[in-house]
């Protein structure tokens, strides 16, 4: 098996580096378009051999050193009693809302074994199919992410809800915290238990918070739940969008692997968090829409900042957009391999 990203995961500064994509399955894929045009997102993510074959495509066609789980952050807050719906162009909608002390009590923790019990099928028929070619991630929504979603009722742009909350109740706020952060630490053991062989958990909408309500309000749960799952060896990679701001707090998380979007370049988030950190990323997706000769000179400049860092997995700073040629993503591949190789 190519072992290149779980190396670089415990800290080894492997040549060439390994590289993979967030949101590597997807609608950029015309292999996926045409999936999608018989079958509806959730059914897709609820359909073991489907999900399984949707997540092996980039491995196919990109030649990625990691795949990652097809599936999504909301999958887990359906089965604890909220609708769950995916409107084109619309994005994401979780209804009703969890806003008082009623909401919160209509909800219930899950039981991954039976609830999300195509999520580990998924996972057992990717182990077999990958096996002899790359590792499997497997994924989860940090608690404060998967809390605005549910107290939104979707995405946002001020958040308003969620902070209202948490200032307003924060007894109401850190009891929904609990509960999710449960569900969260049940959902990835029973990832590792099924076979992934590494978590990275995605806090997209933490930088909404000061430093210090991110220290008070965000980052104590993830650490419980990295150092709860510990022991079980499989790295975590723990990746805050627009969290520039936190990243000095962030080095206390306990995981292994800190992702990286793209505003804060790595020399300079090398100076925050020491040179003994593994850091993966952080190429602004849109610079796939470059020139060749420009992808390149960006590319490299990434990969010498990554020098300073105890070992680099290239990335994206954030998930691949649907515009992008997928020739396009083939080619990145091919530079971060060939470049530091
Ligand atoms: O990375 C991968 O390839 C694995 C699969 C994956 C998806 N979502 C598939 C998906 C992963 C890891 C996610 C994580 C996810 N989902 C996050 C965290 C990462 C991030 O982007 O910050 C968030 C915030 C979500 C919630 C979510 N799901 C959003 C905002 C959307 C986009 C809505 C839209 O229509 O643009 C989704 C839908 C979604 N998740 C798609 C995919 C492939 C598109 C669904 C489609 O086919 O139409």
């Amino acid at each position: 098996m190519n072992e290149a990203f779980l190396r670089a995961c415990h800290g080894e500064a492997v040549r060439p580096v390994p590289v993979w994509l967030m949101r590597q399955a997807g609608r950029y894929l015309p292999a996926y378009q045409e999936l999608r045009k018989k079958i509806d997102f959730l059914t897709l993510c609820k359909t073991p051999e489907l999900a399984a074959k949707v997540t092996i495509q980039p491995v196919d066609i990109l030649g990625v050193d990691a795949a990652i789980l097809f599936s999504d952050i909301l999958i887990p807050l359906e089965c604890m009693g909220i609708g769950l719906d995916f409107h084109e162009g619309r994005g994401p909608v979780l209804n009703p809302p969890v806003r008082t002390e009623q909401d919160i009590e209509r909800l219930y923790p899950i039981d991954p074994d039976t609830d999300v019990s195509f999520v580990l099928e998924t996972i057992r028929i990717l182990r077999k199919e990958l096996s002899g070619k790359v590792p499997l991630i497997g994924f989860s929504g940090a608690p404060f992410t998967l809390a605005t979603y549910m107290i939104e009722g979707g995405t946002s742009k001020t958040f308003v809800n969620t902070k209202r909350m948490l200032f307003e109740s924060p007894h109401l706020f850190s009891r929904l915290m609990d509960l999710l952060s449960e569900v969260v630490l049940s959902y990835i053991e029973a990832q590792i238990k099924a076979g992934v062989q590494a978590i990275q958990v995605f806090d997209t909408w933490a930088g909404i918070l000061t430093r210090e309500d991110y220290e008070r309000y965000a980052l104590p749960y993830v650490t419980r739940i990295i150092k709860r799952v510990k022991g079980s060896g499989v790295p975590f990679i723990y990746f805050v969008f627009n969290g520039g701001h936190v990243l000095e707090i962030i080095r206390d998380s306990g995981a292994e692997v800190i992702g990286l979007d793209w505003r804060t370049d790595i020399k300079t988030a090398i100076s925050i968090l020491g040179s003994d950190t593994v850091v993966q990323g952080n190429l602004d997706p849109c610079a796939l829409f470059l020139p060749e000769n420009e992808l390149k000179t960006r590319v490299d400049s990434l990969l010498r900042q990554g020098l300073e860092a105890k070992a680099h997995i290239f990335n994206l700073g954030h998930g691949i957009l649907p515009e992008i040629p997928h020739e396009k993503a083939r080619l990145l591949v091919e530079l971060v391999h060939g470049l530091s190789s």
